[in-house]
């Protein structure tokens, strides 16, 4: 049976095109109709593994911590369903657009940081029910254990592991194993699926930290 969708996400036609969708303020030329904009699963991750199905846990008004915001493609979905959100990515150049979708969205906060330093934002970070991870960097599954901190003991990390990132030349599926073989130290994995057609050579990982 398909998981359903978290409250506030829906499917939606748009022009005959049926997508899932979230309610808020656009932020990427997206499709709108009235008060709901299309999620593009082909623009992000965390929209694909939602448009396949894969059980995510998500629901309204949760608590997120998004590491690998970029201009705030997804992370502008997430808040408008989810609770505080907290969005760090270290590239300054996306992150000016990032605050444009922060201006239509109180409860998102950007932050300039870089995810393997933690400790420079756990000031500001409360507790999260999730991490959502798109990274797009070598050491992925690092990454994701140095901010477990963050995440109650009955959260979900929603990680897309990009292969690439990796290592460029090696399999793709060799990439995944390694890279989950990893993160199994620090959280159990509940599902893994790869992310095609919308995102070639991306596994979507959903996880729940380790006591
Ligand atoms: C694939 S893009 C993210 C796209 C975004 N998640 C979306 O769907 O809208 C990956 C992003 O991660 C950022 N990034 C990579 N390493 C990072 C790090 N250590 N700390 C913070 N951001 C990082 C990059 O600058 C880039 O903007």
């Amino acid at each position: 049976m398909t998981p359903s969708l978290p409250e506030g996400v829906e499917r939606h036609d748009f022009d005959g095109t049926t997508s899932i969708a979230t309610r808020g303020h656009p932020e990427y030329g997206e499709r709108t109709d009235g008060e709901w904009r299309r999620w593009d699963p082909h623009r992000s991750k965390l929209g694909a593994m939602l448009a396949l199905g894969m059980d995510t846990g998500l629901e309204a008004d949760l608590k997120t911590l998004y590491l690998g915001a970029a201009a705030g493609t997804t992370v502008s979905h997430v808040a408008d369903f989810g609770g505080p959100t907290y969005a760090v990515e270290f590239a300054p150049r996306p992150v000016r657009e990032l605050l444009d979708a922060a201006d239509h969205r109180p409860n998102l906060f950007p932050l300039l940081k870089d995810a393997r330093r933690p400790e420079s934002y756990a000031h500001v970070v409360e507790p999260v029910d999730v991490i959502v991870q798109d990274v797009a960097t070598r050491g992925q599954a690092r990454v994701a254990a140095l901010n477990r901190q963050f995440l109650d003991g009955d959260g979900r990390l929603l990680a897309a592991v990009k292969a690439r990132s990796e290592d460029v030349t090696a399999d793709p599926e060799d990439v995944f194993d390694e890279v989950v073989a990893e993160l199994s130290t620090s959280y159990e994995v509940l599902a893994s699926e790869e992310l095609d057609p919308y995102h070639e050579d991306h596994l979507g990982v959903v996880a729940r930290p380790l006591e």
